[in-house]
């Protein structure tokens, strides 16, 4: 099912998402959900608190990306990062944050220790651009977004972009829900 994707300057995006104690169906059908809704929206990462479930959970599928076209689709639950190695500034975009584009710098390789879509264990060393997606959505449970990453003049910059989509001014080819809209959803 395509979930509507909750945008800036949702409540719900700034939360820190509670961890998972396991994969239920309920659960399993919100990871086949996520895959859907992501890939319909033509994104590579997405994380729960985005389709407006505050858990720990993230999707990431880089597979259309020619260098990463071996790279199964992800399911991340209970991400924790381990150490961090280097530092890169990579341009950045996000599906709650349509039409805004910024230059971050993270550490550009990561040790992840997190749960898989049958909740096991493992740890893994990622760099690249799955280092790099997978940050980015690990911010999203901290709620934690890449805009306020980003340096203080280029945050000036895109201010006008981040007041029209916070008073629902936005363009998608992709169902979302207007923040105004959540907040009165969340009252009721
Ligand atoms: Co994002």
């Amino acid at each position: 099912m395509i979930l509507p994707i909750n945008i800036y300057s949702d409540d719900i995006l700034r939360l820190k998402a509670k961890p998972l104690k396991g994969v239920d169906s309920e659960i399993e059908e919100l990871i086949a959900s996520m895959f859907e809704s992501m890939h319909n929206a033509s994104g590579i990462g997405l994380a729960a608190p985005q389709v407006g479930r505050s858990v720990r959970l993230l999707v990431l599928d880089l597979s259309y990306i020619t260098e990463y076209e071996h790279e199964k689709p992800m399911v991340v639950i209970n991400p924790y990062i381990i150490s961090v190695k280097g530092s890169c500034d990579i341009e950045e975009g996000c599906l709650s944050v349509p039409g805004v584009l910024g230059y971050i710098e993270r550490p550009s390789v990561i040790t992840l220790k997190y749960r898989d879509e049958h909740f096991e264990e493992r740890t893994r060393e990622f760099s690249g651009m799955l280092a790099r997606a997978l940050q980015h959505e690990i911010d999203h449970l901290d709620g934690t977004l890449f805009v306020d990453r980003m340096e203080k003049r280029d945050r000036k910059k895109i201010k006008k972009e981040l007041d029209a989509i916070a008073s629902g001014t936005v363009n998608t080819e992709y169902p979302v829900v207007a923040p105004k809209l959540a907040k009165v959803s969340k009252q009721a």
